[in-house]
């Protein structure tokens, strides 16, 4: 940025050319996205800060608070003046060791503008953006100074001053069951109640879904009405306040991203993107596909706890990975074999203990056979949110599971709060983020991989650490039976999974079994694996169903790959439908998976995005004409077809149900 003086006043000529007045207490910086179609203006006004958002001429944010309580002294929001402001352009494209897409662009055009009080103690703030080409971020840094040393934020002043009557989709924050709720419509206006990011908004000609990137040592960032505006609502501590950090500090990246429609917002890398590439060489992470000692808890065959029905014996454990060689299934996960199981486990999980086994089961045996099999163990934490606990064990119970060839762990966080110093905090708050972020850098230490249920939101921190496979953060297939609609499914692509990938536990055929019984057809099953993301998909039901009663289904969840190349969305609407097509990574092979809600829906697939002038043989398993999630779940039938670039395919999808398709170069 080019600085000009005249007289006292100070003019800036940003990196586009545009001239803004600068003197001390007032100034205007627009940061404007590569293709200029984006642009987010900070605004400082008689010392107070703000900034407002528009995308090709229309505003999406009107002018929104900026700003930061402090417990023991004013708030970091106005009396500021400009010390300077650096802008810069950047692009890189970096490649993942995983995910939805495999090289990715990051392009933005950024501004930092280094605030100072005008008056004493003369704090210091700088405001970072960013624009990209599909939304914006800007985070707060507080530079070490010699008059605040650390701080004790009480409060995040940041506003979302989007239309209040544009239609939002959300799930409620704060409730006992943490991110697993059912998605609803609502105006903002009506967001009285907190909210979770991301939320997803059409604010006319524009969906936008506000959320965060890097939450690191900070509350999760929940959203709520405040006078006229949306605001931030930083998870609290137990005391009240927000956060006690160290100076410097930065907060996360607080992130718009911006489709012209809501299939749009899902092709953003705008979140990854706005974390840091990994300090270490990763290479070792490895997605997975497991079987689990699991759904015949669920179902009610086998119990978590010690007992005449117990799931994770010895026996059970050897017979399943007999199932998953035979099944070409590579990893097993066992839940309930250690101590802690007996009696109300949610009640008790104070004096788990993660490396005593019960009597029935023995580790050596159970990964020796794996080993000697070719599977490996997925270890199992459940640490019922009791962190004090879990912390005393935890680099032990790593090291345990390391010293039997146990390189994957799913870890749990069951329970309406966590128990932290004694004292009970949300899983959301700093201190639940700081222990998240605790275990995933001790894994990485151990060379584990983690899938986390009941975990801190996705803020694309994968990035930095990859050994983060997944995690759930949603409600996921363990609510069918009731509790699930649908819909659920075609809520998730547009919103939960813009946070990134998520731990569905896919693949149960069983789909009519009386004490679990799914609101999906039995083909939707199979789409789940292309249309919800996750690094480590678990084949969730029994492995007798696999074996014995579909195996021709079975064929499609053992191939669907793990990590894509890359992903399209070819049709979908929030709450509706959605239909995605992704390249298998380094391959030339294409999957199509597709889910609706209630409604049976007929959809037209333009291929446009294979190998021109190749044959390719596409193998589909979709819902028959008569299939209903209802009354006739079982429906299903699958074709192979001869398709190229440029054909245009019709697909049925029943109510409730979905399709799944494999597309082979011939
Ligand atoms: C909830 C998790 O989501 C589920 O997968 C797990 O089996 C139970 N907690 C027990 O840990
Ligand atoms: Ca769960």
């Amino acid at each position: 940025m080019l600085q000009y003086s005249y007289g006292n006043e100070e003019y800036f000529v940003s990196f586009f050319g545009d001239l803004f007045k600068k003197n001390k207490t007032d100034a205007i910086y627009e940061i404007k996205s590569p293709n200029g179609r984006v642009v987010v203006t900070f605004i400082l006004d008689r010392g107070q800060i703000s900034y407002f958002v528009k995308k090709d001429e229309r505003l999406v944010l009107r002018q929104s608070r900026l700003g930061i309580a402090l417990k023991d002294s004013s708030p970091l929001a106005d009396g500021f003046s400009v010390v300077r402001a650096y802008s810069k352009s950047f692009d890189e494209t970096w490649k993942a060791y995983w995910g939805e897409q495999h090289i990715i662009r990051n392009n933005y055009n950024e501004t930092a503008i280094y605030l100072e009080e005008v008056d004493k103690p003369n704090r210091l703030l700088t405001m970072r953006f960013r624009a990209y080409d599909d939304g914006i971020a800007f985070r707060y840094e507080i530079p070490a100074q010699p008059e605040m040393k650390n701080m004790v934020i009480a409060d995040e002043l940041t506003e979302f001053a989007v239309d209040v009557n544009s239609r939002s989709w959300s799930i409620p924050a704060y409730q006992p069951d943490r991110y697993e709720y059912s998605y609803t419509e609502k105006p903002v206006s009506q967001l009285t109640d907190s909210v979770h990011t991301p939320l997803t908004i059409d604010v006319g000609a524009t969906y936008v879904s506000i959320h965060e990137a890097a939450l690191y040592n900070y509350g999760g960032m929940t959203l709520k009405m405040n006078g006229a505006a949306l605001k931030a609502d930083i998870t609290p501590l137990s005391d009240g306040m927000r956060a006690y950090v160290e100076l410097p500090f930065s907060t996360p990246w607080r992130t718009i991203i911006m489709g012209h429609d809501d299939l749009d917002l899902t092709s953003s890398r705008m979140i990854l993107n706005l974390n840091d590439p990994p300090r270490d060489d990763f290479s070792w992470v490895e997605p997975t596909k497991f079987l689990g000692i699991w759904w015949a808890m669920y179902v009610g065959e086998w119990t978590w706890a010690p007992g005449e029905r117990h799931g994770a014996t010895t026996e059970h454990a050897m017979q399943y990975i007999d199932a998953c060689k035979n099944l070409g299934i590579p990893g097993l996960l066992i839940e309930g074999w250690n101590d802690g199981w007996e009696g109300d486990w949610l009640e008790n999980g104070e004096h788990n203990k993660f490396m005593e086994s019960t009597p029935d089961f023995d580790m050596k045996i159970v990964s020796d056979y794996g080993r000697a099999n070719g599977v490996e163990i997925i270890g199992h934490h459940e640490t019922v949110g009791f962190i004090d606990n879990y912390e005393k064990q935890m680099e032990e119970a790593y090291r345990f599971y390391k010293d039997h060839g146990v390189r994957y762990i799913k870890s749990g966080y069951a329970g309406s709060k966590m128990t932290i110093n004694g004292r009970r905090e949300f899983h959301h708050s700093q201190l639940g983020v700081l222990h998240y972020q605790k275990a995933l850098e001790l894994a990485a230490k151990y060379g584990i991989m983690l899938d986390v249920h009941e975990p801190i939101k996705g803020t694309g921190i994968e990035r930095t650490w990859p050994n983060l496979m997944t995690r759930e953060g949603a409600r996921g297939q363990e609510y069918e039976g009731g509790a699930l609609s649908p819909s659920h499914a075609c809520y998730l692509p547009f919103t939960r999974l813009l946070a990134g990938g998520m731990d569905y536990t896919p693949g149960i055929l069983d789909v009519s079994n009386f004490s679990k019984r799914m609101a999906t057809t039995i083909t939707r099953q199979l789409a789940y694996y292309v249309t919800i993301y996750s690094s480590m998909q678990m084949a969730a039901d029994r492995p007798q169903i696999y074996e014995t009663s579909y195996p021709d289904l079975f064929e499609f969840i053992r191939d669907v790959p793990l990590r894509w190349e890359r992903s399209i969305p070819l049709v979908g609407e929030i709450g509706k439908c959605f239909v995605v097509a992704r390249q298998e990574w380094d391959g030339s092979n294409w999957y199509v998976g597709g889910v609706t809600n209630e409604e049976g829906r007929k959809i037209e697939l333009y291929i446009d995005f294979l190998e021109p002038g190749v044959n390719y043989i596409a193998k589909i398993y979709r819902d028959s004409e008569d299939a209903h999630y209802r009354d006739h779940q079982l429906g299903y039938v699958i074709e192979e077809k001869l398709i190229r670039n440029g054909d245009h395919i019709e697909m049925y999808m029943a109510p409730g149900g979905g399709f799944a398709m494999k597309l082979k170069k011939q």
